[in-house]
């Protein structure tokens, strides 16, 4: 840690694709201040976003449930060395659009019995989880039809359709109860304003004054 600097906190967004995690994102970075670190996963670092284009862009059968397992794992430990950490040593707050728990439900809960896997790696090589996170919970159509819309041409998931999106719904779900401390689950199918007052009064709440 630099001299001084009590270490930041650790914020996480996580839920199904198109749920709204970077709109709210953006809003609490706004709020909070210049002293917060916005980042993304796959990526947050130069070898993250790498390894990004390779695991969101092309053929949905490009990479087995294993493979794939291991190239997400890859790039949030370069994502953790690289941009996390220092950050938080630094006394910054790191607010991230997806973490481990996208892992455990898009790998874990929906490619194969991949769960202990998941967890073994995520214990070998990854080893912390974020101080708090933001579930954003919402109805799979109207968030398939958002993320759709968006055309970024990083489809590869929202192309498996509607039905592994209401899987990786209640995986999120499972995920949120079974961590009550660290999850807060937010009700998505609201306006973006009325969602972002509820998340900026729980960050709040948990950053030191
Ligand atoms: P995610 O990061 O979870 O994929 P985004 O924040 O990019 O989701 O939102 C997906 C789309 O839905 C964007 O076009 C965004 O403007 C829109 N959107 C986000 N939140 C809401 C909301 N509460 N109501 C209506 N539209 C929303
Ligand atoms: P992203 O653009 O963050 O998703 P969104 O559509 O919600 O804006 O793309 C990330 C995609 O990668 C998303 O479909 C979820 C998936 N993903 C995994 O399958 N495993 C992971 O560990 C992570 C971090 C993401």
């Amino acid at each position: 840690m630099t001299s001084g600097a009590t270490r930041g906190l650790f914020i996480s967004f996580e839920g199904i694709d198109g749920s709204g995690k970077s709109t709210q994102l953006r809003a609490l970075a706004d709020h909070l201040g210049p002293d917060t670190l916005v980042t993304r996963e796959p990526g947050g670092s130069e070898g993250g976003e790498e390894i990004r284009r390779l695991v969101l862009t092309g053929d949905p059968g490009r990479w087995s449930a294993e493979t794939e397992l291991l190239l997400f794992t890859a790039a949030r430990r370069d994502h953790l060395e690289r941009t996390i950490n220092p950050a938080l040593d630094a006394g910054q707050t790191v607010i991230t659009d997806r973490f481990a728990d996208s892992t455990r439900v898009y790998q874990g809960a929906t490619r194969g019995d991949l769960r202990a896997k998941v967890d073994q790696l995520h214990d070998l090589m990854i080893g912390v989880e974020p101080d708090l996170t933001f579930v954003i919970d919402m109805d799979p159509a109207i968030a398939l039809e958002r993320g759709l819309a968006r055309g970024s041409g990083e489809d590869r998931f929202e192309d498996f359709g509607l039905g592994f999106q209401e899987t990786l719904r209640h995986g999120f779900l499972a995920l949120a109860s079974a961590h009550p401390k660290r999850c807060i689950l937010i009700d998505g199918n609201r306006d973006v304003a009325a969602i972002t007052t509820e998340i900026i009064a729980h960050a709040t709440a948990r950053l030191p004054r």
